[in-house]
């Protein structure tokens, strides 16, 4: 039983507009409560690059909730904010106020590594790192072997090593973008059901394929099934056959996605669990054992394995 403690609101009242649940500690069902773990594929620590192109397609909100998912399964996570100029991980898990060093500063000496990582209170296997302040342009010289020194030194850490490392990736193709793909050895693509974002998507699975990255697999966000029924938005298996990637998940449109985001509150903490917090469970599942999901038509939904077939198999 997966059981969630919670923890005094965060001080800045601008940011959250909401409190926190009353209960001090309650418990969340969730699909994530089968009676077994997720088996580890792999070698670990698994570096998984979360990026897009288009900007605004969800991939913080991923690597927020997929990242906070492994947590709650019980892997030791590092999420790196690779989005130097916009960044908003922090805020999206409301470490914002915690964060006091970043890595320019341990590239400087300044400080240990130990003492960049800021560890989540609700769950301490969870740790996020800043590359730098917001607002702040890319160091001169800070590039992909910056990057890669960093996840060697994650590696070598007297804890031992994360499971996982997952990047967010700034939006983009240019110097950014290529120095937080440098070093990781898979991707997980996100991509909104649009034209404009699936012409992104494809010209990002060619760079990462050049960079030698083949393990690529894509999260479809803010899909709306009344719109594909409608044929307003394209289908889930409309997207594939366009990227002809493996699917990790299928993210519904929710606007507890954004209400969360507000609180610093990641949707997959939710009591009660929301459709979308739902569908970053699968797909953290997923990553966890390589696995991936069948897209199905959306007439087909009621026929098969009720509430959440529609995601897929
Ligand atoms: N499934 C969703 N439903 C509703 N809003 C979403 C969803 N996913 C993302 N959003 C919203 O879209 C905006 C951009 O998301 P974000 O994760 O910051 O994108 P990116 O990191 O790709 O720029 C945010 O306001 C977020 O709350
Ligand atoms: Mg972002």
């Amino acid at each position: 039983m997966f059981s969630l403690q919670l923890f005094s609101a965060n001080p800045n009242p601008f940011l959250r507009p909401k409190p926190y649940p009353k209960s001090k500690r309650t418990h969340v069902s969730s699909v994530l409560q089968w009676n077994r773990k997720p088996e580890l594929a792999g070698e670990t620590p698994r570096v998984v690059v979360i990026t897009s192109g288009k900007g605004g397609v969800g991939k913080t909100t991923t690597t927020a909730n997929v990242g906070l998912s492994l947590a709650r399964l019980g892997f030791s996570v590092v999420a790196i904010d690779a989005d130097v100029g916009l960044r908003n991980l922090d805020l999206l898990l409301g470490l914002e106020s915690r964060v006091n060093y970043t890595v320019v500063e341990v590239l400087n000496g300044d400080c240990r590594l130990d003492q960049a990582l800021v560890r989540d209170k609700r769950w301490s296997n969870f740790e996020l790192l800043c590359i730098s302040k917001p607002r702040s342009k890319l160091p001169i010289g800070f590039g992909g072997k910056a990057l890669v020194w960093l996840v060697d030194a994650l590696k070598a850490r007297e804890g031992g090593s994360p499971d996982f490392i997952i990047i967010d990736c700034p939006a983009g193709i240019d110097a950014g973008f290529i120095t937080a793909i440098t070093p990781a050895n898979e991707a997980v693509l996100v991509t909104t059901p649009d034209i404009t974002s699936l012409r992104d998507a494809d010209r990002v699975t060619g760079l990462l394929e050049c960079d030698g990255i083949r393990d690529i697999k894509m999260i479809v966000n803010r899909v709306r099934t009344d719109m594909i029924k409608g044929e307003d938005m394209m289908s889930v298996l409309d997207v594939q056959e366009m990227l002809g990637l493996a699917l990790l998940g299928v993210i519904p449109e929710d606007s507890e996605v954004i209400r969360s985001t507000n609180r610093g509150y990641p949707l997959v903490l939710n009591n009660p669990p929301t459709l979308a917090g739902l569908a970053f469970e699968q797909a953290a599942w997923r990553l966890v054992e390589q696995d991936s999901m069948k897209a199905v038509m959306a007439e087909e939904e009621p026929k098969k394995r009720g509430f959440f077939s529609f995601f897929g198999g």
